[in-house]
Parts: structure tokens; sequence; C-alpha cells
């Protein structure tokens, strides 16, 4: 059983760690010296972690592994890859290279627009209060410049404010629903600066518009915050090819495979069991590029989800079809991204996956992001409507049990070997290495 402590925050790394192993583990050494184990030995590098949160007492790693050959607009990428899952970098990369002999993958940014709202309440007169919005609108957008006059130098800013009256759902419920274009940064702080600007104007100010009564004076602001909810910060990839080019493999024709595919994407469209596990491998994409390069991945999985249910009900996020003899397979995906800010600079891993990429603009990571969202769906599709997921998935699950066994280089060698010509399943592997170590 854990026990309370007060003053946690202020004590020093170390006696962090002493309280932690003392109250919580059987054998306090034994958990103390595998938190230090993955401290960093550079003092400077370990400071930067520590300082990203608070109550750090040691670093999480993950993988970062590459998939090269993707083929974007006729550019070449080689895409990092943050992820613990076996499989979903292979995939990538094996979709990349499928693609690569196929004309590469299209994209295109179809627009950047982010939003946020000041939610307040009022129980006046409407006419009145849309009135005071037309006259103070903009003072607004004046008094947020000290804040907005960086963005708005290089082409960004605040785009529009309207107001919404949302009292048919919450009785005296209105927003400020504001529009803003953030360039390279995803914008979350620039968006709540201005929000909270707006806010602190709209109330001031209401306490001197004559036509308010006194009581319309009281506006109450609940909170003010950017939506994460993007539909209109919008990009699209897309592949296609004759569907004769689509097989490489000699069991199923071009045709047989691209019929069934866009079957597969059809039944990912109407039916929601489905669509979570067909998007959730869309997800293992975009999450593990989206942490790569040092961007929010909560805030890209909480838009694309609500996109994916736009309609009322759950659904794809990709869409195929077969025309004129031609497949094609496309995204069309909400992602608010940075390229400047947050991690983006602090990071040297984050920076060292951006100048892979080429130092892209938002834009740009939009478009690679989509590209890797795409990408695993047609792999994850391709397996699944040709051999079956499990096939390549527990080849790269090998290493996993592997390991898990304390295989050595040898053992290792030797399983990888036999397992090429082999099912893999858990309980296969267990017996291998078994009759592996009863021989020697
Ligand atoms: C596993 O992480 C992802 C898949 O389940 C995706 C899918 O079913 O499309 C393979």
């Amino acid at each position: 059983m854990s026990k309370t402590i007060s003053g946690f925050s202020k004590l020093s790394k170390s006696k962090k760690i002493d309280w932690i192993v003392n109250t919580n583990f059987s054998n306090p050494e034994n958990a103390s010296q595998i938190l230090k184990q993955y401290w960093n030995t550079d003092d400077k590098i370990q400071q930067l972690h520590d300082e990203f949160i608070e109550n750090t007492i040691t670093n999480y790693y993950l993988p970062l592994g590459v998939a090269p050959n993707f083929l974007i607009n006729n550019k070449l990428y080689t895409i990092p890859m943050a992820i613990e899952e076996s499989s979903v970098v292979a995939a990538a990369s094996k979709a990349a290279k499928f693609w690569l002999d196929r004309g590469g993958f299209k994209t295109s940014v179809i627009s950047t627009t982010k939003i946020g709202q000041v939610h307040f309440m009022y129980y006046g007169d409407f006419e009145t209060l849309h009135n005071y919005f037309k006259t103070i609108k903009s003072k607004l957008i004046s008094d947020s410049s000290p804040i907005s006059k960086n963005m708005e130098k290089r082409g960004g800013g605040i785009i529009d404010i309207e107001l919404r009256n949302k009292t048919e759902d919450i009785d005296g419920y209105y927003q400020l629903h504001a529009s803003f274009e953030t360039l390279d940064a995803m914008g979350a702080n620039f968006i709540n600066s201005c929000l909270e600007q707006f806010a602190k104007t709209f109330k001031t100010e209401a306490l001197t518009f004559e036509s308010f009564t006194e009581e319309e004076k009281k506006i109450q602001i609940v909170m003010s915050i950017l939506s994460n909810y993007v539909p209109d910060c919008l990009v699209r990839a897309e592949v296609s090819c004759k569907f004769e080019d689509l097989s490489d493999n000699p069991s199923i024709s071009g045709k047989e495979f691209a019929n069934k595919f866009v079957q597969a994407v059809n039944i990912a469209e109407i039916e929601p069991y489905r669509a979570v596990t067909h998007n959730k491998g869309i997800m293992n994409g975009i999450d593990a590029v989206i942490l790569a390069t040092g961007n929010d991945f909560r805030a890209v999985e909480a838009g694309v989800h609500a996109y994916a249910s736009r309609h009322g009900k759950y659904s794809s996020l990709t869409h195929a079809k077969i025309e004129n003899g031609i497949f094609t397979f496309w995204i069309e995906i909400p992602l608010a991204l940075g390229t400047v800010g947050g991690l983006t600079g602090l990071h040297p891993l984050v920076k060292l996956a951006l100048e892979m990429l080429h130092k892209p603009s938002a834009k740009e990571l939009m478009q690679i992001v989509a590209v890797a969202g795409l990408a695993q769906n047609f792999a994850a599709l391709r397996s699944l409507t040709t051999t079956g997921i499990q096939q390549g998935h527990m080849k790269m699950h090998l290493m996993n049990i592997l390991n898990q066994f304390e295989a050595n280089d040898q053992e290792k060698i030797t399983l990888t070997e036999y397992f090429k010509t082999n099912t893999v399943t858990h309980s296969a592997v267990v017996d291998a290495i078994k009759r592996l170590r009863v021989k020697s």
C-alpha cells in the first residue's frame, strides 16, 4: 500500500527515489538501481529531461526506428517512428517500398484553421448581447495585439471571432468561437493566451456598456481554451495504381486483391467495431511519427477520433475505390502539428527526427504524418485480406518472446533461422527454446 506525503515535489530527486522505493518495493535497492540505470550519463541531457515535467525520477525509453523509401510528392523521406509495438515499423517500410515502385504517395493540405473558445454565461436579452459583441469585436482583437503581433508579422494570427448562442443546450450559455492560423506552431499557447485576453476584455468592457442592465453587465466567464477538434486543419494523402499492378503475390490477382481491399475498407466505413481497430492501425503509424517529432499525440488522438465520428457514427478514416481499372486509396485527417515551439527545439532526438525529415514546415509534417497513417493501414489491410495478420506479426514478435526467455545471441540466430520456415506461436517458440537448451 502506498502512503500519503506532503511536500514531495520539494524533495531532491534522490530523496524522492528513496521515499518511493522504501514505501512501495519489497526490494528497495533493486528498484532504486533500475530507476538509476536509465539516467543519462550526460548530466546536461539528464537535467533537460528532468525539467520537461515535474517529479521526474528517471527516463522511460521507447525505441526510435526508421522507415525508409517513402516517396511523397516525388520527394524521398526516411520517416522516424517512436513506438514499442513490433511489426509497425516493418509494415510501414514494406508499404513504402511497395508504393515507391508505383509512383509513391500524393498529398495536399486542405486547410490549416484552428479553433478556440471562450465559454461564458449571460442571462439577459440576446439582441443586446449581440450588439455588445459587434461593438466590442475589434477591441477584442486589438487588445490581443501584444500577443498576436509576431504571429501576424509571419502571416498568421486571429482569423475571426463569432458569438455563438448555445442556450438551446444550456440555459444562459454562449461562446466566443474564434479561429486562428498558427503557421508552423501547434499554437496551443498562442491560442490560449489570445482567448484569455478576449475573456478579460469581454468581461471588463461589459461593465461600461450602456445598453446592458446592471444584471446583464455581470457576464460570467466559465473558461477559455483551444479546441483539439480541428476539422478545418485537414490533410489528404493518396496512393493509386492500375488494379492489375496491385498484387505482388502469385496466389492472388491484382483485381481480386483490389476488390477484397475495397470490401475491407467498406466494412470499416459502416461497422464501428471494425472501424475502431482499423483506425487504431492508422494511429500506429501516426502516433509513432507524432511522438518522434515531439508533437502532442493526445491532442491528435482526441481530434482524429472526434473527426471519425463527425457524421454521428464512428467510421473509417481511410477510403478506397476502383474506378476505370484504377485502384485509389486515401486518407483525410485533421492534424494540428507544430515544427517550432514545444519540444521541437529542446529534445535532441526530436531535433534529429525533424532534420531527418528535411526540417519540414508544419504543413509538410501534416503530409508526412498522414502518409505514415495511410501506409500503416495499407500494410495492415494487405496482411488481413491475404495471409492474415498473425504470420507477419508473430515473426516480429519472435524476438520479444526470445528476450523474455533471455535467449543468448547464438540461440537467437538458430531460432530465427528455424522460424523462417515454421509457424511462430508462443508455445512453439517456448518448445523450440527448451529443445535447443536440452540439446546443448
Ligand atoms: C494492430 O496494432 C493493428 C491492426 O489490428 C490494425 C487493423 O486491424 O487494421 C492490425
